[in-house]
C-alpha cells in the first residue's frame, strides 16, 4: 500500500500528539513528537548550564549542538516515542516546568531549527511517518500528501490542561494555565523563523467540542479519502 506523510499542526495543547498518536498507531505509521526534539534540547542547554535564570547563553549552545543526538523508542505501554538524547532516557525530564518554561526560547533559535528540521526530514525520507508541531505541513515536509491544522479555543485548552495537571495530583491555577496558553500561542506564531501559521493546502479542524474518539474517527476518515482507500 502507498505509504504517504502526515503533518499535524497546531497551537500548544491542542491535542495535536494524542490525534497523532492514535492515527500512527490505528495504521501502522512511525509517530514523531517533533516538541520533544526541541524540548530535549533545552534540557540538554540546562543540563550543560547554557542558562542563568530564562537568559540563554546561545554561543555556548551553538558550540554543544554537534554533540546532540535526539531518538525515541517506541514504549510499548503508553504507544507513544520515549525520547533519548545520547541514548539516555530522558522523556520524564523534558516535560518539567523548568523546560517548558525555556523551550519556547530555544525553539527560536535558527542554528536549532536547522539541526531539528534536517534530523526530521531524515526521520521522514521513507514516508509512512505521522509528526506533529509547529512547522510540519509548512517548513519540515511541505510536500506532505496529508496535512491537518488542529485549533481549539484558549478556554478549552487551559480547561484541558487544568484537568490533566489536578489528575497528577499537581497544583493548578485556571487562569495561569490559561495565560499560559495564551503566552504560548503568541510566541509560537509571532516567531521570525518557522512561526506557526496553517499551510495554504492544510484541512483545519476546531475539535473544541469533539471527544477523542470522534476526533480520531474524522482523522482517519480523511486519511483513507486522501490514500484512495
Ligand atoms: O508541542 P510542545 O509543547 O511539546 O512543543 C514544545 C515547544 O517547541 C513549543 O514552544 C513549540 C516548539 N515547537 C516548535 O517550535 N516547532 C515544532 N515543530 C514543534 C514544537
Amino acid at each position: 500500500m502507498k505509504k504517504i506523510t502526515i503533518a499535524i499542526d497546531g497551537f500548544s495543547s491542542c491535542g495535536k500528539s494524542t490525534m497523532a498518536k492514535d492515527l500512527a498507531r490505528e495504521i501502522g505509521y512511525i509517530y514523531i513528537d517533533s516538541g520533544a526534539m526541541y524540548r530535549a534540547v533545552t534540557l540538554f542547554a540546562l543540563q550543560n548550564d547554557c542558562f542563568e535564570g530564562e537568559q540563554l547563553d546561545v554561543e555556548k549552545l551553538r558550540e554543544l549542538m554537534p554533540e546532540i543526538h535526539i531518538s525515541f523508542k517506541l514504549n510499548a505501554q503508553t504507544g507513544r516515542p520515549d525520547t533519548y538524547i545520547n541514548k539516555v532516557y530522558v522523556e520524564d525530564k523534558i516535560r518539567t516546568m523548568e523546560v517548558s518554561s525555556r523551550v519556547s526560547i530555544v525553539a527560536a533559535i535558527d542554528f536549532v531549527r536547522t539541526a531539528m528540521v534536517a534530523q526530521q526530514q531524515a526521520m521522514g525520507q521513507e514516508k509512512g511517518i505521522v509528526m506533529d508541531g509547529r512547522d510540519i505541513g509548512t517548513t519540515v515536509f511541505p510536500d506532505a500528501e496529508m496535512k491537518i491544522f488542529l485549533i481549539a479555543s484558549p478556554e478549552i485548552r487551559a480547561e484541558r490542561r487544568f484537568k490533566e495537571l489536578k489528575e497528577k495530583g499537581e497544583e493548578a491555577s485556571f487562569e495561569e494555565i490559561l495565560q499560559n496558553v495564551k503566552e504560548r500561542d503568541y510566541i509560537d506564531s509571532h516567531r521570525e523563523v518557522s512561526p506557526l501559521r496553517q499551510a495554504e493546502d492544510a484541512i483545519v479542524l476546531d475539535n473544541s467540542h469533539l471527544t477523542i474518539p470522534e476526533q480520531n474517527a474524522w482523522l482517519l476518515e480523511k486519511y483513507h479519502q486522501i490514500v484512495g482507500e
